[in-house]
């Protein structure tokens, strides 16, 4: 027999049954976007290199070591785009949508990255991402904030907490940069190797280092609020007196300085403690230089990405995704006039109602018929015999509910249906995952 062929490490089939957890949650994603008036964009998912050095940075762990860069059939280096910010502002300045405007854009879709997959962490997953342009003030920060709350709150989730932090203008994170490379240069003897490279590439990204050793060098560290610019100290702390306001609670970390070189000002993540070490649910922050950056008119510029793989995971550990849509209704025929009364049967109440009509195609007696309906979680199978076809009825029975089989005239079928759905037959109860 042939060898199986298996998808990429770190890259993964969603099935299903697990689609349909998926598409709820992407809908109640849709959902809330709508309601704060958010535009959706696609963008390509591949993309030129240059874009990504360009905007993420050079010297970051995702464009040094994790992007899937290839030369193409021209001879151009393009690469998988490993996040959507970078892509959103060039197709938005190559589009035009941000000249003199105020825009709040959302996208979804999978991004890649080739790090060392482990629980929760892939090489392809998912991001719902928004990205706002043209609003300066903190008051959009603060609704970027309320508004992934309010996500959290649709799926029922709990123990999801905010930490945010204060980056500063670029030029404050400059000296604030100076000062840090010359105390952790005196410390050198002690970094992880990482870190110790980290000294001169990315010195801000010692901070967020999980190393113990690291770590006790860091706690003696300047600080980066101790350096920030009053432009930034007034932003930030109303933005804190907003999210006061909106009743979000808050953590101050300031230690957390994301992992791409775009962001200045507001930084945020949500993060879990239920998912080991990858906790992070959604990250994001303020770019106002990025749009200038890539060749735009300055435009200030925050925003946010959530990785649908562990929100889904997290929804999953605290059951709080309601069950499955089932097919409602299982037409089993049994003979050839019972079958292609059954097809037209199907077509007939698809025509009528919205319901799922699941009709058997694969033959056998009532039992085996009415054995897949029950698998196929239907509320209601509509049986046809020689009989029924004869007498031009059709046998209704209710899975759920054991009461006997009767018969109900074809004519009068959607109307004893419809009476069914009022009485709560087609009604799903939620049994978590
Ligand atoms: P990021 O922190 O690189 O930010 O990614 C955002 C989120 O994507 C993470 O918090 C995590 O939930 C998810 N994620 C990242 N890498 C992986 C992975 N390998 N496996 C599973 N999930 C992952 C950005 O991407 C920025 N573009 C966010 C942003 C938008 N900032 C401003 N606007």
């Amino acid at each position: 027999m042939a060898k199986l062929l298996q998808s990429l490490r770190g890259m993964n089939d969603i099935l299903p049954p697990k689609t349909t957890q998926w598409r709820q949650l992407e809908a109640e994603f849709r959902t809330v976007l709508q309601q704060y008036g958010y535009e959706e964009l696609r963008t390509p998912i591949l993309e030129t290199t240059e874009l990504f050095k360009r905007t993420i940075g050079e010297v970051t762990d995702i464009v040094e070591k994790e992007m899937y860069t290839f030369m193409d059939r021209n001879g151009d280096s393009l690469s998988l785009r490993p996040e959507g910010t970078a892509s959103v502002v060039r197709a938005g300045l190559e589009g035009n949508l941000f000249f003199g405007q105020i825009r709040r854009l959302w996208y979804m879709g999978p991004m890649f990255r080739h790090e060392r997959p482990q629980s929760e962490r892939y090489r392809q997953f998912h991001q719902v991402g928004v990205e706002t342009f043209g609003m300066a003030g903190p008051e959009i920060d603060a609704e970027l904030i309320v508004m992934c709350q309010r996500l959290w709150r649709r799926l029922g989730l709990a123990n999801v907490r905010l930490q945010i932090n204060s980056l500063g203008t670029a030029t404050a994170r400059q000296v604030y940069r100076t000062a840090l490379v010359e105390y952790l240069g005196h410390h050198t003897a002690n970094l992880d190797d990482d870190s110790r490279r980290r000294l001169v590439t990315n010195p801000l990204r010692i901070l967020d280092s999980k190393d113990p050793g690291t770590q006790a060098i860091v706690a003696g560290a300047p600080r980066l609020s101790a350096y920030l610019d009053e432009e930034a100290v007034l932003h930030f702390e109303a933005f804190q007196r907003l999210l006061d306001d909106l009743n979000v609670p808050y953590e101050v970390n300031p230690r957390l300085v994301r992992g791409l070189d775009y962001y200045n000002k507001t930084v945020f993540e949500w993060v879990t403690d239920e998912l080991g070490a990858q906790g992070t649910l959604c990250a994001g922050g303020r770019y106002d230089g990025l749009v200038g950056q890539l060749g735009g008119r300055d435009t200030p510029a925050v925003g946010f990405a959530v990785g649908l793989e562990r929100v889904l995971a997290l929804c999953i550990k605290q059951a709080k995704l309601r069950a499955v849509v089932p097919p409602l209704l299982y037409i089993a025929p049994v003979g050839l006039a019972a079958t292609r009364t059954a097809l037209r049967l199907a077509e007939t109440l698809r025509e009528q109602r919205p319901w799922t009509v699941l009709c058997d195609c694969a033959g056998g007696n009532f039992k085996s018929q009415l054995k897949r309906a029950d698998k196929s979680n239907a509320a209601v199978a509509l049986v046809l015999g020689e009989r029924e076809v004869a007498e031009s009825v059709v046998g209704v029975k209710l899975l759920r509910r054991g009461t006997p089989q009767r018969d109900v005239k074809l004519a009068d079928l959607v109307s004893d249906l419809d009476q069914l759905e009022r009485e709560g037959v087609f009604e799903v109860s939620d049994t978590g995952e």
